[in-house]
């Protein structure tokens, strides 16, 4: 899938200028127009003062700088100490006073922002427990200037929810990325290392900006060459990438080869129980932190689509991840250990292997048997980033383990940012999904935010959807769902209205239509997506491979063409205990008994849960087949609409922005009428049955 939006080639500082509306994303720091806001703000802007000189707090400083400049004409407020007000950055172990006793109560990234009359004049202070909190603090002045609102008497307290929010990149060292919709890695090219240190810290201002803390920079698909990122020939270069983004207070990660020590070690087995395997990784290990002292850990696929992993040696994963938990101990790292385990082969008509219970299968007999630094990072769903599935029911299911949620920011389902897909209400639905693994109240959310068990480590963690395009990610509109999933992480109460507001104002600034016409065709997309692709949560439909487009019968691991089971009376897979694969059973009682009935399962999930005649009546009062038929036409409907509601911002806004955009949303208006006119005529030569309003179904 070759992106439309020309790719970066040259000087990063060339793209900044030339594009730099695009490239600026949410970090647009517009000259503020208010007079009486700009006084306020400029009263503090002249002066940052900085408590400490750490690398972090060094950012901070020039975050603050670098908007000062571009939203005022005269304040560079940046001479340390030189005026007696402004704004001072420290963490609380250097603030003194009543500011001290308060802000001692903070967790380890939280921080306070405090407006202070004092007697030499009015101050912000942005404090934080440690100097991350400082940079976020300054990133949350920030936000609320470019929301226009005041800032003489603030007193803001903010934890984020989760402690790990992680982000990894799936780029490969020849310079593409897997599942990639935004040109090429910004990390690697043909050569290696692109030493675009620039770019990266960009990126490094995006995440942090939004509080992410954690970055993994390969791909868990760890092809011959990247298994090298862990000698000596590349370590030296990781750990150039690694200093970029410790000073925006993100820790960097690998994925690692579970083979390695057959590749690089010469070793004749990779068994986690073999003491010379064991030996091999903490000599690794160790050679690691050499190069980079504060290096995060490993990422680990294995035994999945092709990858090697314990299994070979007939070893579970808890071996295998406890093996590499022993090594990274020392240093204080982490193994985040994916559940993406299935095999990838089966046949799909075989009912006692069901694709959607293999994680749970393999991994909750293992509940407690993983060590203290290994974390479980989990799908969403239990299959593979669908526009709809079901929550996986590993969610709350290991009360001893860690756990971490996975989300896909980069659009590998939903329309590869060709289409407008915003994620955010579809993850907050996750977030919010009940486990009942301790009675009521026992949301994902709080699974993995650790407040339900209490495990060592928990948090969240999504691919991302980034390359070297000069916005980014291909669709201008779709750095919200990087925004989103970055303020989600830090705190997944939000309401995705909020998140949506935010972004836009900082984005496009204030314009009244422009809001208006984005909020709601953002927080729409989701539901238009779902309505012109596949049905009632039946899934996948896509081309083999690269995924994009509309297929029914296409999957490449459904040899069979019978994954959602379609013949001429009825549709779906059943999953039920009662006569399916038993997947429901995975669930606690309260969803168990929601999804095993054909009464209570809610319409969305239908397809993913049972099979069902088309003639079958949902709670909509309609029948499944003119279910399908209608959302078909209306998603086509809809998504010309976007592209309507767009146009109309035609002036509001720069030209290359408007223009972007409009080309996808055109691109999405066709792509979708393909869409309904596959789905619509395979299902009408399935099933015969003509549509209730004799609409044309080619
Ligand atoms: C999906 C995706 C792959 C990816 C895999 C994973 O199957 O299509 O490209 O490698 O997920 O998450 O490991």
């Amino acid at each position: 899938m070759k992106s439309t939006v020309e790719p970066f080639e040259h000087l990063t500082g060339q793209l900044k200028k030339e594009h730099k509306k695009s490239y600026d994303a949410w970090l647009q720091y517009e000259p503020v127009m208010d007079k009486s806001l700009s006084g306020q703000y400029q009263q503090y802007a002249r002066s940052v003062e900085a408590m400490e000189t750490s690398s972090i707090i060094q950012s901070a400083k020039q975050e603050l700088h670098h908007a000062f400049t571009s939203m005022f004409e005269n304040t560079a407020g940046h001479d340390d100490g030189a005026e007696r007000c402004g704004i001072v950055l420290t963490t609380v172990e250097s603030v003194e006073g009543p500011l001290k006793v308060e802000a001692a109560r903070l967790s380890r990234d939280g921080y306070q922002i405090k407006s202070v009359l004092t007697s030499e004049g009015p101050r912000i202070y942005l404090i934080g427990m440690e100097e991350q909190g400082v940079l976020y603090a300054a990133f949350h002045l920030l936000r609320i200037m470019q929301n226009g609102s005041l800032v003489d008497s603030l007193n803001i307290t903010e934890n984020p929810t989760n402690q790990l929010r992680m982000i990894n990149q799936w780029d490969n060292m020849d310079g593409s990325i897997e599942r990639g919709y935004a040109g090429a890695s910004i990390f690697y090219d043909k050569n290696g290392f692109t030493g675009d240190l620039e770019r990266i810290k960009d990126y490094a201002r995006l995440l942090s900006s939004v509080g992410i803390n954690g970055i993994s920079i390969n791909n868990v698909n760890v092809h011959h060459v990247e298994t090298n990122l862990i000698t000596e020939s590349l370590l030296p270069k990781v750990a150039d990438v690694a200093a970029v983004f410790r000073a925006y207070g993100i820790k960097t990660y690998l994925s690692v080869n579970y083979a390695s020590p057959l590749q690089l070690g010469g070793l004749s087995t990779a068994d986690p129980l073999d003491p010379g395997v064991r030996a091999w990784w903490k000599e690794k290990t160790k050679e690691i932190y050499q190069y980079i002292p504060d290096f995060g850990g490993f990422v680990v696929k294995a035994d999945s689509e092709h990858r090697p992993g314990p299994f070979t040696y007939n070893r579970t994963h808890a071996d295998g991840a406890n093996m590499l938990g022993e090594a990274l101990e020392p240093f204080a790292g982490l193994v985040f250990w994916r559940c993406f385990v299935y095999n990838c082969l089966q046949d799909w008509r075989d009912r006692s292997t069901d694709r959607a219970r293999a994680a749970y299968d393999h991994f909750k007999p293992l509940d407690g048997q993983f060590h203290s630094n290994v974390i479980l990072q989990i799908k969403n769903g239990p299959m593979d980033f669908q526009v709809r599935e079901a929550v996986s029911p590993l969610f709350g299911a290991m009360e001893h383990t860690n756990q971490m949620l996975e989300l896909q920011v980069t659009q590998e389902y939903t329309g590869q940012q060709r289409h407008l897909c915003y994620l955010v209400p579809q993850w907050k639905e996750i977030l919010d999904f009940d486990t009942y693994a301790k009675g009521k109240g026992s949301e994902v959310k709080r699974v993995v935010d650790g407040s339900l068990y209490q495990p060592a480590y928990a948090g969240i963690t999504a691919v991302s959807n980034i390359g070297n395009d000069y916005n980014w990610t291909g669709h201008t509109l779709a750095q919200a769902n990087l925004y989103g999933y970055g303020r989600l992480t830090w705190n997944p109460d939000l309401s995705s209205e909020e998140i949506t507001a935010e972004w836009i104002a900082r984005t496009f600034g204030k314009d009244e239509v422009v809001h208006e016409q984005v909020r709601s065709m953002l927080l729409d997309s989701w539901s238009i997506y779902e309505n012109y692709t596949s049905p009632l949560g039946v899934g996948w439909m896509v081309n083999p491979n690269h995924h994009y487009g509309p297929n029914p019968d296409g999957y490449e691991y459904s040899l069979w063409g019978t994954y959602h089971f379609a013949d001429w009376q009825g549709i779906g897979v059943d999953r039920t205990v009662a006569s399916g694969t038993g997947y429901t059973s995975q669930y606690l009682k309260e969803n168990k008994e929601m999804y095993e009935s054909l009464q209570t399962c809610p319409d969305e999930l239908l397809l993913f849960f049972h099979h069902v005649p088309y003639t079958h009546e949902l709670k909509s009062g309609k029948t499944v087949i003119q279910h399908i038929y209608d959302t078909h036409f209306a998603g086509a409907e809809q998504a010309e609409n976007l592209k309507t509601m767009w146009e109309m911002l035609e002036g509001r806004m720069d030209g290359e922005r408007y223009r972007d955009v409009l080309s996808r949303l055109v691109e999405q208006a066709e792509h979708a009428k393909e869409w309904r006119d596959i789905i619509n005529t395979y299902f009408y030569r399935k099933s015969g049955i003509k549509d209730q309003q004799n609409r044309k179904i080619y």
